[in-house]
Order: C-alpha cells, then structure tokens, then sequence
C-alpha cells in the first residue's frame, strides 16, 4: 500500500459530512491524523436543519472546517416551505461558505420529482440573494438539474459529478465547477475518464462525500478526506500531469468559489 501524501501536498476536501453517526466514536482524533496527512480544510455539508448546525459546531471546534447549509432533495421536511427564518439565523454565520448541498435525487425519489424542485430552486434564489454559492446533488436527474441551473443561472458546483461530457460543457459553460470524488478511481468509471480529459484545470474540484465513496484502494471503507490523496492520483494520471499540479488547483478553485483563506 502506498503511503498517503509522503510530501504533505495541501489537500481541501470540497465536500464531507463529519457530522455522520460514522465519524462519533473517533472524530477529534481522525482529525488529528488527517491534519498529519496534509488536510488543510474541509468543507462540511449539512443535509437539513439538524446536521446544518451541527455542520457550523464542528467548523466553530475545528479551525480546518467550513460549513454549507441546506436541505438535500431525500431530507425535505414533508409539506413544509423552506424555513427562511432558520436559514437566514444559519448563513449569518462567519463560517458558512455556501448553500448545501441542495439539488434533485431521481434515484432515491424519497419525495415527489415536484416537491423536490420547489425546494432546489427556493434554495438557490436563497443562495443568490446571500451572495452564496450552492453545492448541488444531482443524482439520475441530469435534465432537471440543468434545466434549472440554466434557468437561475447560480454560481457553485455539481457536487459527485456523474453526468456526461456534454453535460459537463454545459455545466462549464454556466461557469460552475466540477466536484470529483473516489468514483473516478473506480474500474467501472468509463464516463468520469471523459469527463476530467475535458475538463479544465481552474474548474476541478476535490470532494470526498465522506463517510461515503472511499476512493480506490480503499473501496467500501469510511472514507475520510486524506484519501483525496487517490483521487487526485488518479486524475494526474488521466490527464498526464502531477498529483501536486492536481492538488494545487482545486485548493486555488476551493479558495475562490467559496471565498476561503487557508
Ligand atoms: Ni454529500
């Protein structure tokens, strides 16, 4: 096994949930050791009220954390509006770098397509009017996604991407980022290749989704942000270039988007 990050290149996790039941046994010293393997910072998403706060507590205990609020398209509360009241309270913190992650899950469909995209497109006008960028989740609902991005026009990043490469150009084109994750790493992950070939440098995004999509060789563990480490390997790979090269991009990408000082 190769050892993870032996030059201590800056890694920024674009996209985790720390506040996962997976991480409560053993976070503070998880995050010693990541800090060991270069981690310099993390962006924590919350998926509803709860974990939205739960996301600004951890980036108020951990300088290395950041925090987006929101609700994800499997977390709507049933027959309720976005509570603007409790969403303004959260913004208004220092530390809250953007609006997630928010977006449609075709997938799952754990509420109506239309009740989902009430909530994404509210989300997203609330977002612009705080001058935030949004994290969306887009997950087997490409159309709808970009429908509406097109429409409202926000800036941010589709999170996990998982779309086309002509998707991406239209994603690239709306001047939003690409959030890449382990799935690249993955031997099944034929339409990932083609998308990082095409997309540029200054538009990548690092992400894990921790606890979840652990990159190769770590498939089906935890996941924890270190392992970015393989996914930026891999995509240096990809693209013929250095793993610092990778590294160095989507911090400097991570740094402008949400408007970070590391
Ligand atoms: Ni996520």
């Amino acid at each position: 096994m190769r050892t993870i990050n032996p030059n201590k290149l800056p890694i920024f996790d674009s996209h985790a949930h720390y506040d996962d039941e997976a991480f409560s046994n053993d976070l503070d010293s998880l995050i010693g050791d990541i800090k060991q393997k270069g981690v310099v910072g993390i962006i924590n998403c919350g998926v509803n009220y709860e974990s939205s706060k739960k996301s600004i507590l951890l980036s108020e205990k951990h300088s290395i954390f950041y925090s987006a609020v929101g609700v994800h398209p499997s977390d709507i509360y049933e027959g309720k509006n976005l509570d603007v009241t409790v969403m303004s309270h959260l913004v208004s913190h220092p530390k809250v770098v953007a609006i997630g992650e928010i977006g449609l899950d075709y997938h799952w469909n754990t509420f109506p397509r239309e009740v989902q995209i009430k909530w994404f497109e509210d989300q997203i006008k609330f977002a612009k009017e705080n001058s935030l960028p949004v994290i969306v989740h887009d997950r087997e609902a490409h159309n709808d996604t970009l429908e509406i991005l097109k429409e409202l026009h926000p800036i941010g990043v589709v999170h996990c991407f998982s779309g086309s490469a002509e998707m991406a150009k239209e994603v690239l084109k709306l001047g939003m980022y690409i959030g890449v994750g382990g799935v690249v790493t993955f031997k099944n992950a034929r339409k990932m290749v083609e998308v990082i070939k095409m997309l540029p440098l200054d538009r990548l995004l690092l992400e894990t989704d921790a606890p979840y999509l652990s990159p190769e060789p770590f498939r089906g563990k935890r996941c924890s942000s270190d392992l970015i480490y393989f996914t930026a390997s891999k995509i240096a790979e990809i693209k013929g270039i250095t793993i610092e090269d990778v590294l160095n991009a989507s911090l400097s990408n991570t740094k402008t988007l949400f408007g970070i000082e590391v």
